[in-house]
């Protein structure tokens, strides 16, 4: 074989990696994630893994609901009613990805009942709303869908 063919050989053997890599990436950012949500307790956060990124699903006490809804909307920097951002009261899903640069909060911190960033102190409150700290916006909430009672369908 001469050197040339063995390039030629290697290059395709990479094009064909690469490929395939990418097509798995489609299908990764294509995918729906199906969770039971039956086991997550009231006032319990869970993190799964959807796309790539953390999800938060947390399960919010009635006194979590109360708290989303005693904020004056106009004194916060990204103004967003908690009902515009749940489905059901009682389940909020958002993304968790800090909005400043790109961290994972922290569930059950921070100084409004929610998440506390660590990388610079960006506070969000239990609607996943920002109140503190150099993020621009509020949490983001992704498409998702509840199939019944205690099936969640995210994306
Ligand atoms: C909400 O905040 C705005 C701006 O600070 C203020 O003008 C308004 O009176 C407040 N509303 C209530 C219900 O406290
Ligand atoms: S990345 Fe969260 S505060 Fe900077």
């Amino acid at each position: 074989m001469s050197r040339f063919m063995l390039a030629a050989g290697l290059r395709l053997f990479f094009v064909k990696v690469i490929l395939s890599m990418s097509a798995s990436k489609d299908v990764l950012a294509m995918a729906s994630l199906e969770m039971d949500v039956s086991s997550v307790a009231a006032g319990s956060t869970v993190t799964v893994k959807w796309r790539g990124k953390p999800v938060f699903v947390r399960h919010r006490t009635e006194a979590d609901i109360k708290l989303a809804n005693s904020v004056n909307i106009s004194e916060l920097r990204d103004p967003e009613p908690d009902s515009a951002r749940v489905q059901d009261p009682k389940w909020l899903v958002v993304i968790g990805v800090c909005t400043h640069l790109g961290c994972v909060p922290l569930p059950n911190a921070g100084d409004y009942g929610g998440w506390f960033c660590p990388c610079h102190g960006s506070h969000y409150d239990i609607s996943g709303r920002v109140r503190k700290g150099p993020a621009p916006r509020n949490l983001e909430v992704p498409e998702y869908k509840f199939l019944d009672a205690t099936h969640l369908l995210i994306g």
